[in-house]
């Protein structure tokens, strides 16, 4: 028997300290909370993906009131973004969430489905995705969604 141990690193930034660019999309996946459409859990979340095109589409939580039908913002974002831009690749996403009109203070993170997601488009295009988490208290940057994913499935693997 031997241990495996598995690490992933996170930055932690403080919004200020963001590049433009990163600013930029933090500020997109902000603005996405007030697209949400949360009225059962009252929990509003808006994603931001930056494209190799340049492009940044956005998008916010749908939910429904048979609640499994309803989708993050995270895959709401993904999956217009692959459905308008197919030839594109994902390059950023940032992510962050509203409640009772103030922005959570620790990182929202994405769910298991929503990272399996996201790692289906940054193993087709191998490439990775880089992920940032907003709150109120700091930025976590994280380089890769596969980090956020120890022994991820992946059908491609060997
Ligand atoms: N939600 C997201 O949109 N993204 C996440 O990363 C976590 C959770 C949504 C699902 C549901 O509409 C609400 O937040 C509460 O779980």
């Amino acid at each position: 028997m031997k241990d495996l141990n598995i690490t992933t690193n996170i930055q932690v930034y403080q919004y200020s300290e963001l590049v433009e660019e990163d600013k930029i999309l933090v500020d997109k996946a902000k603005a996405m909370t007030d697209k949400s459409y949360a009225p059962y859990s009252k929990f509003h979340v808006g994603a931001a993906l930056l494209l190799s095109n340049g492009k940044i589409v956005g998008g916010s939580n749908q939910e429904n009131a048979a609640f499994p039908s309803s989708l993050c913002a995270e895959r709401t974002a993904c999956y217009y973004a692959h459905s308008k831009y197919p030839d594109a690749t994902f390059v950023k996403l940032a992510i962050a969430a509203k409640f009772e009109g103030k922005f959570t203070k620790n990182p929202v993170s994405p769910c298991g489905a929503c990272r399996q997601s996201i790692l289906e488009y940054e193993t087709l295009a191998k490439h990775p995705v880089k992920i940032y988490l907003y709150g109120e208290d700091g930025v976590y940057v994280v380089s890769k969604v596969a980090d956020l994913l120890p022994l991820c499935f992946d059908s491609f693997q060997e």
